[in-house]
Protein backbone atom coordinates (compact mmCIF):
# COMPACT_ATOMS: atom_id res chain seq x y z
CA UNK A 1 0.00 0.00 0.00
CA UNK A 2 1.04 3.92 -0.38
CA UNK A 3 2.95 4.98 2.43
CA UNK A 4 1.44 8.18 4.01
CA UNK A 5 2.89 10.40 6.45
CA UNK A 6 1.29 10.98 9.55
CA UNK A 7 -1.43 13.75 8.13
CA UNK A 8 -2.42 11.29 5.53
CA UNK A 9 -0.86 12.93 2.48
CA UNK A 10 0.63 10.44 0.55
CA UNK A 11 4.49 10.52 -0.09
CA UNK A 12 4.14 9.83 -3.59
CA UNK A 13 3.11 12.40 -6.23
CA UNK A 14 -0.45 12.71 -7.47
CA UNK A 15 -2.18 12.14 -10.25
CA UNK A 16 -5.57 12.49 -10.43
CA UNK A 17 -6.95 10.56 -13.95
CA UNK A 18 -10.80 11.70 -14.75
CA UNK A 19 -12.64 9.95 -16.86
CA UNK A 20 -15.59 11.60 -17.87
CA UNK A 21 -13.16 14.50 -17.91
CA UNK A 22 -15.68 16.49 -20.36
CA UNK A 23 -19.04 15.64 -18.80
CA UNK A 24 -21.36 17.38 -16.44
CA UNK A 25 -20.36 15.74 -13.38
CA UNK A 26 -16.99 17.05 -13.98
CA UNK A 27 -17.17 20.41 -15.21
CA UNK A 28 -20.57 20.96 -12.08
CA UNK A 29 -18.34 18.99 -9.30
CA UNK A 30 -14.98 17.35 -9.25
CA UNK A 31 -13.41 20.39 -10.94
CA UNK A 32 -14.73 23.06 -9.45
CA UNK A 33 -14.09 20.98 -5.98
CA UNK A 34 -10.62 20.11 -6.84
CA UNK A 35 -10.30 24.05 -7.35
CA UNK A 36 -11.32 24.35 -3.87
CA UNK A 37 -8.80 21.94 -2.72
CA UNK A 38 -5.70 23.78 -4.36
CA UNK A 39 -6.85 26.94 -3.40
CA UNK A 40 -6.50 25.96 0.57
CA UNK A 41 -3.80 23.98 -0.04
CA UNK A 42 -4.97 20.53 0.02
CA UNK A 43 -3.95 18.85 -2.89
CA UNK A 44 0.35 17.41 -2.05
CA UNK A 45 2.42 19.46 -3.80
CA UNK A 46 3.23 18.19 -7.22
CA UNK A 47 -0.51 16.62 -7.58
CA UNK A 48 -1.13 16.72 -11.36
CA UNK A 49 -4.76 16.28 -13.10
CA UNK A 50 -5.41 14.37 -16.13
CA UNK A 51 -8.47 15.14 -17.58
CA UNK A 52 -9.38 12.13 -19.82
CA UNK A 53 -12.31 12.29 -22.81
CA UNK A 54 -13.05 10.70 -25.82
CA UNK A 55 -13.10 14.31 -27.93
CA UNK A 56 -9.98 15.15 -29.95
CA UNK A 57 -9.09 17.70 -27.81
CA UNK A 58 -5.52 19.41 -27.37
CA UNK A 59 -4.73 20.86 -23.92
CA UNK A 60 -5.48 24.14 -24.48
CA UNK A 61 -9.34 23.02 -26.24
CA UNK A 62 -10.20 21.05 -22.76
CA UNK A 63 -8.31 24.95 -20.49
CA UNK A 64 -11.12 26.18 -22.72
CA UNK A 65 -13.76 24.23 -21.88
CA UNK A 66 -13.08 24.38 -18.39
CA UNK A 67 -13.51 28.09 -18.58
CA UNK A 68 -16.99 27.99 -20.48
CA UNK A 69 -18.21 24.97 -18.32
CA UNK A 70 -16.68 24.46 -14.89
CA UNK A 71 -15.64 27.98 -13.68
CA UNK A 72 -19.23 29.41 -14.00
CA UNK A 73 -19.81 26.78 -11.11
CA UNK A 74 -17.17 27.74 -8.67
CA UNK A 75 -17.96 29.94 -5.92
CA UNK A 76 -17.54 33.26 -6.63
CA UNK A 77 -16.40 34.86 -3.83
CA UNK A 78 -13.14 32.24 -4.20
CA UNK A 79 -12.43 33.24 -7.68
CA UNK A 80 -9.59 34.87 -8.50
CA UNK A 81 -7.32 34.92 -11.89
CA UNK A 82 -4.26 34.28 -10.37
CA UNK A 83 -5.38 30.98 -8.43
CA UNK A 84 -7.60 29.71 -11.40
CA UNK A 85 -4.02 30.42 -13.78
CA UNK A 86 -2.51 28.31 -11.13
CA UNK A 87 -5.10 25.99 -10.90
CA UNK A 88 -5.18 25.40 -14.90
CA UNK A 89 -1.51 24.90 -14.68
CA UNK A 90 -1.95 21.46 -13.34
CA UNK A 91 -4.09 19.86 -15.75
CA UNK A 92 -3.29 18.03 -18.77
CA UNK A 93 -5.57 16.13 -21.13
CA UNK A 94 -5.19 12.52 -22.91
CA UNK A 95 -8.18 11.86 -25.64
CA UNK A 96 -9.12 7.33 -25.04
CA UNK A 97 -11.89 5.92 -27.04
CA UNK A 98 -12.94 3.66 -23.82
CA UNK A 99 -13.08 0.47 -25.87
CA UNK A 100 -9.67 0.85 -27.62
CA UNK A 101 -6.70 -0.87 -25.45
CA UNK A 102 -4.41 0.79 -27.37
CA UNK A 103 -5.57 4.28 -26.39
CA UNK A 104 -4.74 3.98 -22.58
CA UNK A 105 -1.01 3.77 -23.66
CA UNK A 106 -1.17 7.44 -24.09
CA UNK A 107 -2.35 7.58 -20.05
CA UNK A 108 0.89 5.27 -19.44
CA UNK A 109 3.38 7.91 -20.73
CA UNK A 110 1.26 10.95 -19.64
CA UNK A 111 1.27 9.64 -15.98
CA UNK A 112 4.12 9.35 -13.55
CA UNK A 113 5.52 5.48 -13.35
CA UNK A 114 6.09 5.58 -9.98
CA UNK A 115 2.95 8.11 -8.45
CA UNK A 116 -0.41 7.93 -6.34
CA UNK A 117 -2.88 6.92 -9.52
CA UNK A 118 -6.51 8.17 -8.70
CA UNK A 119 -8.60 6.55 -11.12
CA UNK A 120 -11.75 8.77 -10.73
CA UNK A 121 -14.38 6.94 -13.11
CA UNK A 122 -16.82 10.00 -13.89
CA UNK A 123 -18.62 8.13 -16.29
CA UNK A 124 -21.80 5.95 -16.98
CA UNK A 125 -21.25 2.51 -14.93
CA UNK A 126 -21.21 -0.21 -18.06
CA UNK A 127 -18.24 1.60 -19.01
CA UNK A 128 -16.34 0.57 -15.66
CA UNK A 129 -15.45 -2.82 -16.61
CA UNK A 130 -13.67 -1.92 -19.57
CA UNK A 131 -12.18 0.60 -18.05
CA UNK A 132 -10.71 -1.21 -14.92
CA UNK A 133 -9.56 -4.18 -18.00
CA UNK A 134 -7.96 -1.87 -19.98
CA UNK A 135 -6.31 0.29 -17.54
CA UNK A 136 -4.78 -3.26 -16.31
CA UNK A 137 -3.84 -4.19 -19.75
CA UNK A 138 -1.91 -0.73 -20.00
CA UNK A 139 0.13 -1.49 -16.50
CA UNK A 140 -1.20 1.17 -14.96
CA UNK A 141 -2.74 -0.56 -11.74
CA UNK A 142 0.03 -1.07 -8.83
CA UNK A 143 -0.40 -1.43 -5.32
CA UNK A 144 -0.65 2.41 -4.55
CA UNK A 145 -3.41 2.80 -7.22
CA UNK A 146 -7.19 3.73 -6.12
CA UNK A 147 -10.34 4.06 -7.93
CA UNK A 148 -13.00 6.09 -7.27
CA UNK A 149 -16.81 4.70 -8.93
CA UNK A 150 -19.61 6.90 -9.07
CA UNK A 151 -22.95 6.27 -8.51
CA UNK A 152 -25.07 4.55 -9.92
CA UNK A 153 -23.49 1.33 -9.14
CA UNK A 154 -25.24 -0.81 -10.99
CA UNK A 155 -29.05 -0.67 -12.11
CA UNK A 156 -30.28 -3.84 -9.91
CA UNK A 157 -28.21 -6.13 -7.66
CA UNK A 158 -26.68 -8.33 -10.25
CA UNK A 159 -25.33 -5.46 -12.42
CA UNK A 160 -24.19 -4.27 -8.98
CA UNK A 161 -22.39 -7.53 -8.36
CA UNK A 162 -20.81 -7.82 -11.61
CA UNK A 163 -19.70 -4.05 -11.51
CA UNK A 164 -17.69 -5.14 -8.08
CA UNK A 165 -16.52 -8.31 -9.32
CA UNK A 166 -14.65 -6.79 -12.34
CA UNK A 167 -13.72 -3.77 -10.98
CA UNK A 168 -12.15 -5.96 -7.80
CA UNK A 169 -9.90 -8.37 -9.94
CA UNK A 170 -7.82 -5.48 -10.50
CA UNK A 171 -8.21 -3.56 -7.18
CA UNK A 172 -8.24 -4.89 -3.87
CA UNK A 173 -11.02 -3.42 -1.78
CA UNK A 174 -9.10 -1.54 0.22
CA UNK A 175 -8.23 0.57 -3.06
CA UNK A 176 -11.92 1.08 -4.06
CA UNK A 177 -13.44 4.36 -3.06
CA UNK A 178 -17.32 4.16 -4.05
CA UNK A 179 -19.01 7.47 -3.86
CA UNK A 180 -21.96 8.58 -1.75
CA UNK A 181 -21.73 12.47 -1.81
CA UNK A 182 -24.16 12.51 0.93
CA UNK A 183 -21.50 10.69 3.20
CA UNK A 184 -19.40 13.91 2.57
CA UNK A 185 -21.74 16.66 3.83
CA UNK A 186 -20.95 18.66 6.96
CA UNK A 187 -24.10 18.15 9.02
CA UNK A 188 -24.12 14.15 8.26
CA UNK A 189 -21.00 13.06 9.39
CA UNK A 190 -21.89 15.63 12.31
CA UNK A 191 -24.64 13.32 12.71
CA UNK A 192 -21.95 10.93 13.77
CA UNK A 193 -20.96 13.32 16.50
CA UNK A 194 -24.05 13.94 17.63
CA UNK A 195 -24.85 10.32 18.66
CA UNK A 196 -21.77 8.94 19.25
CA UNK A 197 -20.10 12.42 21.20
CA UNK A 198 -22.92 13.11 23.48
CA UNK A 199 -23.83 11.11 26.56
CA UNK A 200 -27.13 12.22 26.55
CA UNK A 201 -28.77 11.00 23.71
CA UNK A 202 -27.51 7.34 24.17
CA UNK A 203 -30.30 5.92 25.80
CA UNK A 204 -33.28 7.68 24.67
CA UNK A 205 -32.21 6.63 20.58
CA UNK A 206 -33.86 3.48 20.53
CA UNK A 207 -38.07 1.96 20.94
CA UNK A 208 -39.89 2.88 22.59
CA UNK A 209 -38.60 5.88 23.26
CA UNK A 210 -38.39 6.76 19.54
CA UNK A 211 -41.81 6.79 18.32
CA UNK A 212 -40.87 7.35 14.34
CA UNK A 213 -37.87 8.50 12.06
CA UNK A 214 -38.50 10.60 9.15
CA UNK A 215 -35.74 11.26 6.15
CA UNK A 216 -36.91 13.68 3.68
CA UNK A 217 -34.43 14.81 0.45
CA UNK A 218 -37.03 17.13 -1.60
CA UNK A 219 -35.47 19.01 -4.15
CA UNK A 220 -37.16 21.93 -6.02
CA UNK A 221 -35.13 21.09 -8.96
CA UNK A 222 -36.41 19.30 -11.83
CA UNK A 223 -34.65 16.46 -14.45
CA UNK A 224 -32.99 18.69 -16.16
CA UNK A 225 -30.73 17.26 -19.36
CA UNK A 226 -30.72 14.35 -17.53
CA UNK A 227 -33.65 12.53 -18.85
CA UNK A 228 -31.69 9.79 -20.95
CA UNK A 229 -30.51 8.54 -17.46
CA UNK A 230 -33.23 9.44 -15.12
CA UNK A 231 -36.09 7.96 -17.49
CA UNK A 232 -34.52 4.82 -17.15
CA UNK A 233 -33.23 5.11 -13.36
CA UNK A 234 -36.30 7.06 -11.49
CA UNK A 235 -35.73 8.06 -7.96
CA UNK A 236 -35.81 4.92 -5.93
CA UNK A 237 -32.83 3.75 -7.40
CA UNK A 238 -31.28 7.32 -8.07
CA UNK A 239 -31.78 8.65 -4.24
CA UNK A 240 -33.28 5.76 -1.96
CA UNK A 241 -31.29 3.29 -2.80
CA UNK A 242 -27.85 4.85 -2.32
CA UNK A 243 -28.32 8.61 -0.02
CA UNK A 244 -31.35 7.55 1.85
CA UNK A 245 -30.68 4.02 3.20
CA UNK A 246 -27.05 5.48 4.07
CA UNK A 247 -28.76 8.43 5.81
CA UNK A 248 -30.84 5.34 7.59
CA UNK A 249 -28.17 3.44 8.00
CA UNK A 250 -25.94 6.79 10.15
CA UNK A 251 -29.24 7.53 11.94
CA UNK A 252 -29.84 3.49 13.12
CA UNK A 253 -26.22 1.90 13.40
CA UNK A 254 -25.22 0.50 16.98
CA UNK A 255 -22.09 2.33 17.92
CA UNK A 256 -18.74 1.64 15.71
CA UNK A 257 -15.93 -0.34 18.04
CA UNK A 258 -13.95 3.15 16.77
CA UNK A 259 -13.76 5.15 13.75
CA UNK A 260 -11.93 2.94 11.05
CA UNK A 261 -13.67 1.99 8.44
CA UNK A 262 -14.32 -1.45 8.36
CA UNK A 263 -15.54 -0.67 12.23
CA UNK A 264 -18.04 2.09 10.92
CA UNK A 265 -19.57 -0.33 7.75
CA UNK A 266 -19.73 -3.15 9.82
CA UNK A 267 -22.09 -1.16 12.07
CA UNK A 268 -23.53 0.07 8.63
CA UNK A 269 -23.99 -3.04 6.85
CA UNK A 270 -25.71 -4.76 9.90
CA UNK A 271 -28.85 -2.22 9.51
CA UNK A 272 -29.02 -2.87 5.86
CA UNK A 273 -29.45 -6.47 6.53
CA UNK A 274 -31.86 -5.87 9.18
CA UNK A 275 -34.32 -3.84 7.15
CA UNK A 276 -37.46 -6.20 6.76
CA UNK A 277 -37.89 -6.89 3.36
CA UNK A 278 -41.27 -5.84 1.37
CA UNK A 279 -43.81 -8.17 0.26
CA UNK A 280 -46.01 -7.34 -2.89
CA UNK A 281 -48.93 -6.53 -0.30
CA UNK A 282 -46.12 -3.90 2.05
CA UNK A 283 -45.22 -2.40 -1.14
CA UNK A 284 -49.03 -1.83 -2.46
CA UNK A 285 -49.26 -0.60 1.08
CA UNK A 286 -46.23 1.11 2.24
CA UNK A 287 -44.89 2.66 -0.89
CA UNK A 288 -46.45 5.77 -3.31
CA UNK A 289 -44.71 6.91 -6.25
CA UNK A 290 -45.15 10.11 -7.90
CA UNK A 291 -44.32 12.05 -10.84
CA UNK A 292 -44.74 15.90 -11.79
CA UNK A 293 -47.12 17.61 -13.38
CA UNK A 294 -47.11 21.03 -14.46
CA UNK A 295 -46.82 23.69 -11.25
CA UNK A 296 -45.12 26.72 -9.84
CA UNK A 297 -42.08 27.00 -7.77
CA UNK A 298 -41.02 29.94 -6.33
CA UNK A 299 -43.81 31.77 -8.20
CA UNK A 300 -42.11 30.54 -11.72
CA UNK A 301 -44.18 28.30 -13.93
CA UNK A 302 -42.52 24.58 -14.24
CA UNK A 303 -43.11 22.00 -17.00
CA UNK A 304 -44.29 19.16 -16.21
CA UNK A 305 -42.12 15.46 -15.91
CA UNK A 306 -43.89 14.58 -19.15
CA UNK A 307 -43.28 17.37 -21.38
CA UNK A 308 -39.62 17.78 -20.40
CA UNK A 309 -37.11 17.01 -23.38
CA UNK A 310 -36.30 13.28 -24.08
CA UNK A 311 -38.70 11.75 -21.96
CA UNK A 312 -40.83 9.15 -23.64
CA UNK A 313 -44.73 10.48 -23.41
CA UNK A 314 -45.63 7.45 -21.83
CA UNK A 315 -42.69 7.38 -18.94
CA UNK A 316 -43.94 5.39 -15.81
CA UNK A 317 -40.78 6.69 -14.27
CA UNK A 318 -41.56 8.25 -10.30
CA UNK A 319 -39.69 10.88 -9.75
CA UNK A 320 -41.46 11.05 -6.34
CA UNK A 321 -41.43 7.82 -3.72
CA UNK A 322 -42.18 7.84 -0.05
CA UNK A 323 -41.91 4.52 1.75
CA UNK A 324 -42.17 3.13 5.18
CA UNK A 325 -39.42 1.20 6.12
CA UNK A 326 -38.72 -1.06 9.68
CA UNK A 327 -35.78 -2.46 11.03
CA UNK A 328 -35.86 -5.80 12.45
CA UNK A 329 -33.60 -5.58 15.63
CA UNK A 330 -34.26 -4.93 19.13
CA UNK A 331 -32.65 -1.28 19.01
CA UNK A 332 -35.80 -0.17 16.28
CA UNK A 333 -37.89 -3.12 16.44
CA UNK A 334 -41.80 -1.45 15.50
CA UNK A 335 -40.21 2.29 14.69
CA UNK A 336 -41.46 2.88 11.32
CA UNK A 337 -38.98 4.95 9.68
CA UNK A 338 -40.58 7.05 6.35
CA UNK A 339 -38.32 7.89 3.56
CA UNK A 340 -38.85 10.73 1.32
CA UNK A 341 -37.51 12.13 -1.77
CA UNK A 342 -38.87 13.51 -5.18
CA UNK A 343 -37.99 16.89 -7.67
CA UNK A 344 -40.10 19.42 -8.34
CA UNK A 345 -41.05 19.59 -4.49
CA UNK A 346 -42.22 22.92 -2.75
CA UNK A 347 -38.45 24.00 -1.35
CA UNK A 348 -35.00 22.54 -1.37
CA UNK A 349 -34.82 20.98 2.07
CA UNK A 350 -33.35 18.01 3.25
CA UNK A 351 -33.68 16.77 7.06
CA UNK A 352 -34.16 13.93 9.42
CA UNK A 353 -37.25 14.16 11.89
CA UNK A 354 -36.89 12.25 15.13
CA UNK A 355 -40.12 11.76 17.03
CA UNK A 356 -39.82 11.43 20.55
CA UNK A 357 -42.26 8.99 22.81
CA UNK A 358 -45.34 10.68 23.75
CA UNK A 359 -45.46 12.14 27.26
CA UNK A 360 -46.44 9.08 29.13
CA UNK A 361 -48.96 11.26 31.24
CA UNK A 362 -49.23 14.80 31.48
CA UNK A 363 -49.51 16.60 34.93
CA UNK A 364 -50.07 19.97 33.38
CA UNK A 365 -54.19 19.94 32.95
CA UNK A 366 -53.56 22.78 30.27
CA UNK A 367 -50.74 20.82 28.57
CA UNK A 368 -50.71 19.72 24.93
CA UNK A 369 -52.22 15.97 24.93
CA UNK A 370 -49.81 12.90 23.26
CA UNK A 371 -46.70 15.94 22.94
CA UNK A 372 -44.23 13.62 22.12
CA UNK A 373 -40.17 16.35 21.77
CA UNK A 374 -38.76 16.03 18.13
CA UNK A 375 -35.61 16.52 16.96
CA UNK A 376 -34.86 18.40 13.86
CA UNK A 377 -31.57 18.06 11.80
CA UNK A 378 -31.62 19.77 8.92
CA UNK A 379 -28.72 18.98 6.22
CA UNK A 380 -30.16 21.45 3.72
CA UNK A 381 -30.38 24.08 2.71
CA UNK A 382 -28.89 25.45 5.88
CA UNK A 383 -27.22 22.96 8.54
CA UNK A 384 -29.27 23.53 11.71
CA UNK A 385 -30.18 21.12 14.49
CA UNK A 386 -33.50 22.00 16.58
CA UNK A 387 -34.70 19.98 19.29
CA UNK A 388 -38.68 21.15 19.97
CA UNK A 389 -39.27 20.91 24.13
CA UNK A 390 -42.61 22.14 25.63
CA UNK A 391 -42.20 25.50 27.71
CA UNK A 392 -43.92 27.53 29.72
CA UNK A 393 -45.62 30.59 28.09
CA UNK A 394 -44.33 33.68 30.29
CA UNK A 395 -47.52 35.17 32.60
CA UNK A 396 -49.95 32.61 31.65
CA UNK A 397 -50.42 30.44 34.32
CA UNK A 398 -48.99 26.79 33.76
CA UNK A 399 -49.79 27.32 29.75
CA UNK A 400 -47.40 25.56 27.64
CA UNK A 401 -46.04 26.25 24.01
CA UNK A 402 -43.77 24.13 21.78
CA UNK A 403 -40.16 26.54 21.46
CA UNK A 404 -37.02 25.34 20.06
CA UNK A 405 -33.12 24.94 21.29
CA UNK A 406 -31.43 25.74 18.49
CA UNK A 407 -28.25 24.61 17.70
CA UNK A 408 -27.48 27.07 14.69
CA UNK A 409 -24.15 25.55 13.38
CA UNK A 410 -23.07 28.59 10.85
CA UNK A 411 -23.42 31.13 13.88
CA UNK A 412 -21.13 28.46 16.17
CA UNK A 413 -18.74 27.77 13.59
CA UNK A 414 -17.70 30.60 10.94
CA UNK A 415 -14.84 28.33 9.52
CA UNK A 416 -15.08 27.57 5.89
CA UNK A 417 -17.46 24.42 5.02
CA UNK A 418 -16.07 22.17 2.22
CA UNK A 419 -18.07 20.92 -0.24
CA UNK A 420 -18.86 17.33 0.07
CA UNK A 421 -17.14 16.40 -3.61
CA UNK A 422 -14.17 18.41 -2.66
CA UNK A 423 -13.61 16.65 1.32
CA UNK A 424 -14.30 13.03 -0.16
CA UNK A 425 -11.63 13.53 -3.31
CA UNK A 426 -9.59 14.55 -0.18
CA UNK A 427 -10.13 11.81 1.73
CA UNK A 428 -9.49 9.54 -1.42
CA UNK A 429 -6.02 11.14 -1.60
CA UNK A 430 -5.15 10.24 2.04
CA UNK A 431 -6.58 7.20 1.75
CA UNK A 432 -9.48 7.42 4.39
CA UNK A 433 -12.28 4.90 3.57
CA UNK A 434 -14.74 5.73 6.52
CA UNK A 435 -17.13 7.61 4.25
CA UNK A 436 -16.92 5.69 1.16
CA UNK A 437 -19.63 2.37 0.73
CA UNK A 438 -18.09 -1.16 1.13
CA UNK A 439 -19.06 -3.56 -1.97
CA UNK A 440 -21.25 -5.57 1.11
CA UNK A 441 -22.85 -2.55 1.52
CA UNK A 442 -23.77 -1.61 -1.79
CA UNK A 443 -25.29 -5.29 -2.57
CA UNK A 444 -27.20 -5.26 0.61
CA UNK A 445 -28.70 -1.92 -0.38
CA UNK A 446 -29.51 -3.49 -4.02
CA UNK A 447 -30.85 -5.88 -2.43
CA UNK A 448 -33.51 -4.30 -0.14
CA UNK A 449 -34.33 -2.34 -2.98
CA UNK A 450 -34.44 -4.58 -6.08
CA UNK A 451 -37.83 -6.28 -4.67
CA UNK A 452 -39.49 -2.96 -4.67
CA UNK A 453 -38.73 -2.29 -8.51
CA UNK A 454 -40.18 -5.84 -8.87
CA UNK A 455 -43.46 -5.11 -7.05
CA UNK A 456 -44.24 -2.47 -8.80
CA UNK A 457 -43.54 -4.01 -11.89
CA UNK A 458 -46.09 -7.08 -10.61
CA UNK A 459 -48.70 -4.46 -9.64
CA UNK A 460 -48.37 -2.56 -12.72
CA UNK A 461 -47.72 0.32 -10.77
CA UNK A 462 -48.25 3.81 -11.98
CA UNK A 463 -46.71 6.97 -10.55
CA UNK A 464 -49.50 9.45 -9.27
CA UNK A 465 -49.41 12.94 -10.21
CA UNK A 466 -48.27 16.02 -8.21
CA UNK A 467 -48.27 18.99 -9.01
CA UNK A 468 -45.08 20.69 -9.07
CA UNK A 469 -44.50 23.07 -6.26
CA UNK A 470 -46.20 20.84 -3.54
CA UNK A 471 -44.76 18.26 -1.23
CA UNK A 472 -45.77 15.19 -3.69
CA UNK A 473 -48.91 13.00 -3.94
CA UNK A 474 -51.71 13.03 -1.45
CA UNK A 475 -51.44 9.39 -1.23
CA UNK A 476 -47.74 10.36 0.82
CA UNK A 477 -49.35 12.31 3.90
CA UNK A 478 -52.39 9.79 3.98
CA UNK A 479 -49.27 7.18 4.57
CA UNK A 480 -47.98 8.86 7.32
CA UNK A 481 -51.93 9.96 8.25
CA UNK A 482 -53.13 6.40 8.94
CA UNK A 483 -50.88 6.22 11.91
CA UNK A 484 -51.83 9.52 13.34
CA UNK A 485 -48.49 10.56 12.56
CA UNK A 486 -47.52 13.74 9.67
CA UNK A 487 -44.39 14.41 8.05
CA UNK A 488 -43.00 17.90 9.35
CA UNK A 489 -44.00 20.11 7.30
CA UNK A 490 -47.71 19.38 7.99
CA UNK A 491 -47.09 18.57 11.63
C1 LIG B 1 -27.54 12.87 -7.20
C2 LIG B 1 -28.75 12.49 -8.01
O1 LIG B 1 -26.91 11.72 -6.71
O2 LIG B 1 -27.93 13.68 -6.10
C3 LIG B 1 -29.48 13.74 -8.49
O3 LIG B 1 -28.36 11.72 -9.13
C4 LIG B 1 -29.79 14.66 -7.32
O4 LIG B 1 -30.68 13.39 -9.19
C5 LIG B 1 -28.54 14.91 -6.48
O5 LIG B 1 -30.29 15.88 -7.84
C6 LIG B 1 -28.89 15.66 -5.21
O6 LIG B 1 -27.71 16.05 -4.54
P1 LIG B 1 -27.67 17.33 -3.61
O7 LIG B 1 -26.30 17.33 -3.03
O8 LIG B 1 -27.95 18.52 -4.50
O9 LIG B 1 -28.75 17.15 -2.59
Amino acid sequence: MTTQNPSGTPDLPVDMIIFGGGGDLSARKLLPALYMAHLHCNLPPETRIIAIGRRDWTREQYLAFMEEHSRPFVDSKALDAQSWDKFLALFDYVRIDIDAPADYQRLAETSRPNGLRVFYLATAPDLFTTICDNLAVAGLVDAHARVVLEKPLGHDLASAQAINASVGRHFKEAQIYRIDHYLGKETVQNLMVLRFGNAIFGPLWQAPYIKSVQITVAETVGVGSRAGFYDQTGALRDMVQNHLLQLLCIVAMEPPVSLDPDAVRDEKLKVLRSLRPMSVADIARDTVRGQYAAGAIGGEPVKGYLEEANVPAESRAETFVALRAHINNWRWANVPFFLRTGKRLQKRQSEIVIDFADLPFSIIPSGPRNYGNRLIIQLQPEESIQLQMLAKEPGSGMHMLPVNLNLDLQQAFTERRAEAYERLLIDVIRGRLTHFMRRDELEAAWAWVEPILAGWKELNDRPRNYTAGTFGPAASSALMARESMAWAEEA
